[in-house]
């Protein structure tokens, strides 16, 4: 089959699409492959587990520092314009040894005993959104809990006001909208739109930046306004800012993604869920195998820092790489049945969460996340089915269900 660069990156192609599997399995015969697509930047595709691995362990070689993303040429276009690029920087768009200096600033709240304060929050956030349902109905699962659990534990923690959650909420999906209609701010142009939609983000987080340095708390919120880097410089308003930001929006839409994913999979493959009812030692490894399934980060942009050769290629200085992420963990070489949704796979060496020196930092957070609500759903959804066809969001970055209409019927 022909591929087309397209399949890979177009966000409107996700939208119509869906992930490209079927590409994908196709290009992990050899470890790089060269596409040019129209209106895109032209980029490397890295779709297999062992090259995805070596990429991201040389962050010397293939760098974050260049962008995350792989740009249409109207992003290209609109960022010579634009004065976002220039506000600030976040620790996913660093490199060592700014990188590690600035991640350590979180670092100690993600360790799992650090996340282990939060369980409570998390556990009760599960079961208010599955209460949400009542007894029995029909619902969008994405409006009604995908999006509503991790948008309680992360308001939580960066202490946003519950008043506050729902326009929380409609800034980040207009972030993560990528091209779809539905999800954009309206607005003259895209760049008008992200510069409204940053100072709508700096408006809401920099009264809780003030507000935690007056009156400190024991919580990440505080942790953040009132950080200092190892070199003893504090960190600045906009570094705290943008801190905030990656957090939540690193943590929200992934999250969510992959809570739908695992809805998907389970309506899907009910004997899974009746697996684990049966043994709830299996919610563990579950929740692996649904961020390996669901992968909501499908991909990740490197940019190589100088000429170099890598399997026989000559890869010239600035070449873009996407590691597709979302392919590595269908790899058949690492994964056995790798298609097949198993919640008691094992080995589980997915790349979900990346790999080496931008390992996933709330990783911990998001399996405390999907754990809870693995276990509330077993124990207590009686049977659901599909009501309606889900559909996706049109975007090529963090990618899943948009909507996931469900019948449901749920015990006390
Ligand atoms: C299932 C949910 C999640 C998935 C699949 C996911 C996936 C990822 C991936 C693939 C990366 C690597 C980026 C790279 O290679 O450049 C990453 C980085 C990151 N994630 Fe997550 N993530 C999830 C949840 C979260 C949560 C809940 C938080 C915060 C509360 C979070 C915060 C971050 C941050 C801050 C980074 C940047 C780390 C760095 O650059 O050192 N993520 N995530």
């Amino acid at each position: 089959m022909a591929i087309d660069g397209l399949d890979l990156i177009s966000s409107a192609h996700y939208g119509a699409a869906g992930p490209p599997h079927e590409q994908w399995r196709e290009l992990r015969s050899q470890p790089l492959t060269y596409f040019e697509p129209d209106g895109y930047e032209p980029f490397w595709a890295v779709t297999r587990h062992a090259d995805i691995q070596e990429i991201s362990g040389r962050p010397e070689d293939f760098c974050n520092g260049e962008g995350i993303v792989i740009l249409t040429q109207e992003q290209i276009d609109e960022r010579e314009t634009s004065d976002i690029p220039m506000l600030m920087k976040t620790i996913i768009e660093m490199d060592p040894p700014d990188h590690r200096m600035f991640r350590k600033v979180a670092s100690g709240f993600f360790t799992p005993r650090g996340i282990e304060r939060l369980d409570e929050i998390v556990t009760e956030s599960a079961k208010t959104v599955i209460d949400s349902l009542g007894s029995e109905g029909e619902a969008d699962f994405v409006e009604k809990i995908t999006q509503q659990h991790p948008l309680r534990v992360l308001s939580t923690i960066l202490g946003i006001e519950p008043d506050q959650e729902a326009k929380l909420l409609e800034l980040t999906t207009q972030l993560f909208g990528g091209e779809d209609p539905e999800l954009q701010r309206e607005a003259e142009n895209r760049s008008d739109a992200m510069l409204a939609l940053f100072m709508d983000f700096f408006t809401m987080f920099n009264d809780i930046i003030q507000d935690r340095r007056a009156n400190p708390r024991d919580d990440l919120a505080t942790m953040l306004a009132t950080a200092t880097l190892e070199n003893g410089e504090p960190l600045g308003d906009m570094e705290t800012l943008g801190y905030y930001l990656i957090i939540f929006n690193a943590g929200h839409d992934t999250t969510r993604h992959s809570l739908t994913g695992a809805f998907q999979a389970f309506l899907n493959n009910p004997g899974e869920l009746r697996r684990i009812r049966d043994d709830p030692s299996l919610v563990k490894s579950a929740v692996e195998e649904v961020v390996r399934y669901s992968a909501p980060v499908n991909y990740m942009k490197r940019t190589a820092t100088r000429d170099l050769i890598y399997d026989g290629h000559e890869i010239k200085k600035g070449d873009m790489f996407g590691l597709f992420y979302a392919s590595a963990n269908r790899d058949a070489e690492v994964f056995e049945d790798p298609d097949r949704f198993d919640v008691g796979r094992h080995p589980n060496r997915h790349l979900g969460f990346g790999w080496a020196e931008h390992y996933c930092l709330g990783a911990h957070l998001a399996r405390a996340s999907i754990h809870a609500l693995i276990e509330e759903l077993a124990a207590r959804m009686e049977w659901m089915e599909l009501a309606g066809t889900p559909d996706y969001v049109a975007s090529s970055f963090v990618v899943g269900p948009k909507h996931l209409p469900v019948r449901y019927k749920v015990s006390a």
